[in-house]
């Protein structure tokens, strides 16, 4: 969850040790630190909060030197506080890291106990502590890392710099990404692509197991076996366009705003418009597979939800869908011809990648649904299914959480088709309607006027409802999600035939219940329930399209009418609305929109 980055250059390194953190925050943004070795002296200048504080902080003191290292931290061990950010320096040794040592509490009692003095709270304290200790025996560089990695058990992305080694970074890979970055007689280290975007597009991503020691020239790669490895170097296109905010206030409202184009973007991978066929890459025969894993977190899973109903329904296949972190833990019994599929937006949640691994281990065919197309997880499936959104910034999810959808709609059509449950004319529907789903997003970000003055109610309230039925009841967990995280407004998302057992005694005239209700086959139903909780003192926000507004009981505190639509499109309009609303309430109450407080957009660890 944190983010690193190392530098081995031939100018001036501080800025651009801050350009790429700038880009990395979104991993973290407790602290940040960066360290270099000026006349063979290892010197740091490190921050609490954001960038900007680090930032400050170098304006001061600048540090002048061509080699260098970077954090920006998610704190895991130890309050995010200067004393515990990173770089840690110990002796010799200055080390950024992500990830947790799971054995650091054994390893810290066996340092103390040998006489060493811990700065910090955090469990990367123990790594700079033990290699500077195998250095003091006398061992070269590369010997006292490998002997001092073998100590470490947990997860890690680490970046080191050596005292007295003015030209020569370590790093390692266990678990949580690494990239290494080729210049022209400058070497890079990233926790991902991105990162290292403004320095060069020749990327080599280490695997789990991996070491390496860069210079100026080179890296020199080991795997974890100590085995000198070869690993790839691709040319990753540079991104950097996408990262800009252009004119809007946060990276959240842009990426709202984004959809359109970029759901048309990943139809457009899905299908052949001008045939009105579906055509999804990757070869994959559905009539072969007998049910599918989605596993999955947070908006992810959701998405995932959503894409059973409509798989489900078009295909008549069986879908599972599970959050990753329980899946991976409860030993799942695994059926032969299922297919998992992995759903993350950054291609690196731990649990994510935790649960696949599971299924393949157990002989499952894998694929995945993903942004980032060189992370962890889209490297390991046999299928990648990217979702063509482009870099997602606000850690909020929202425009890859449509095209994560988009992308299991188009699935869905195929399994259908391929499984003899769709033929052509309603194949050749079913693309056209898929296909003018992206001018239905644009008309439904056209409620964002409207959507602001409910802002203004909802932004008052203590806890706030969400109820659906069908997707809706998915839609109606992501609608919570979102106002929890960026508006830190309790909310509960419930599948509305559940409001009589149990929810229901949450009604009362403070709270808004947000109903979301298309005009749909469970139309009918969730009328019900809107007149249930009318009739309670409810305060009712019905979000529906026009045929529901007419049919609609009289009574709603406000009726919003997002676009008509037709059912296999809906969840992806009225994502719309509930987007708009967490982002106007988090305005509302002056939060931090794109930088949460305690959240990360990467999770990298469990
Ligand atoms: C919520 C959100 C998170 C992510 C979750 C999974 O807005 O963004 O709930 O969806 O952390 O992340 P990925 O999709 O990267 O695996």
């Amino acid at each position: 969850m944190c983010g690193i980055i190392g530098i081995v250059g031939t100018s001036p390194v501080q800025g651009r040790l801050i350009e790429s953190l700038k880009r990395l925050e979104y991993r973290g943004y407790d602290s940040a630190g960066i360290a270099a070795q000026i006349n063979g002296v290892l010197e740091r200048r490190r921050a609490p909060g954001k960038l900007r504080e680090l930032e400050a902080v170098l304006e001061r003191e600048p540090l002048n030197a061509t080699t260098g290292i970077g954090h920006t931290r998610w704190a895991t061990h130890g309050a995010p506080t200067e004393r515990n950010a990173h770089p840690h320096i110990v002796g010799r040794v200055a080390v950024v890291h992500n990830g947790i040592i799971e054995n650091f509490a054994e390893l810290k009692a066996e340092l103390i106990a040998a006489g060493r003095v811990f700065q910090s709270d955090t469990d990367t304290e123990v790594v700079a502590h033990l290699l500077d200790a195998e250095l003091a025996t006398g061992l070269p560089p590369l010997e006292a890392f490998k002997a001092t990695l073998a100590r470490l058990r947990g997860a890690f992305a680490l970046c080191i710099l050596i005292g007295g080694e003015d030209e020569v970074i370590l790093a390692a890979r266990n678990g949580p990404p690494l990239a290494i970055g080729y210049g022209d007689g400058e070497m890079y280290v990233g926790s991902d692509g991105l990162a290292l975007g403004p320095f060069t597009n020749r990327i080599a991503y280490l695997e789990d197991g991996d070491f390496a020691i860069l210079d100026h020239d080179t890296a020199r790669i080991f795997d974890q076996t100590g085995a000198p490895a070869d690993r790839p170097i691709k040319i990753v296109p540079a991104s950097a366009v996408m990262m800009e905010k252009g004119n809007y206030r946060h990276f959240m409202e842009k990426e709202i705003h984004d959809q359109p184009e970029g759901c048309q973007r990943t139809i457009a991978a899905y299908v052949d418009p001008l045939a009105s066929l579906v055509a999804v890459p990757g070869g994959l025969d559905f009539s072969t597979i007998e049910r599918i894993q989605i596993v999955a977190c947070g908006t992810s899973y959701i998405a995932g939800v959503i894409g059973r109903y409509l798989i489900e329904q078009l295909a008549d296949l069986p879908v599972d869908v599970e959050i990753a972190s329980e899946f991976r833990y409860r030993q799942p019994s695994i059926r032969s011809g299922a297919l998992v599929i992995a759903m993350s937006q950054s291609g690196e949640t731990a649990d994510t990648l935790a649960a696949l691994r599971y299924c393949q281990e157990r002989g499952m065919k894998s694929a995945a649904i993903v942004n980032a197309t060189e992370s962890t997880i889209a490297r390991s499936v046999d299928v990648v299914w990217p979702i063509h959104c482009g870099p997602e910034i606000g850690v909020a999810s929202t425009k890859a959480f449509t095209a994560q959808v988009s992308v299991l709609t188009a699935l869905a059509i195929a399994a259908g088709k391929a499984r003899g449950r769709i033929d052509a004319i309603e194949e050749a529907r079913l693309v056209n309607v898929l296909l003018g789903a992206p001018r239905l997003i644009a008309e439904a970000i056209g409620l964002e006027d409207a959507i602001k003055d409910i802002a203004a109610e909802v932004s008052k309230a203590r806890d706030v409802l969400y109820l659906g039925r069908g997707p809706m009841s998915a839609l109606a967990l992501e609608g919570a999600l979102k106002l929890k995280e960026i508006s830190y407004i309790h909310a509960e998302g419930y599948a509305a035939g559940e409001l009589k057992h149990g929810p229901i005694a949450l009604v009362d005239d403070q709270t808004p219940i947000i109903i979301l209700a298309p005009f749909d086959s469970w139309f009918e139903k969730s009328a019900s329930n809107m007149s249930e909780v009318m009739a309670r003192g409810g305060q009712v926000i019905f979000i529906t399209d026009p045929d529901g507004a007419r049919h609609a009981p009289a009574g709603a505190k406000v009726v919003v009418t997002a676009p008509s639509s037709d059912p296999l499109v809906s969840a992806l309009v009225m994502s719309v609305p509930i987007q708009l609303l967490a982002y106007h309430v988090a305005v509302q109450k002056g939060a931090d929109v794109d930088q949460p407080r305690n959240l990360a957009k990467s999770v990298t660890v469990e």
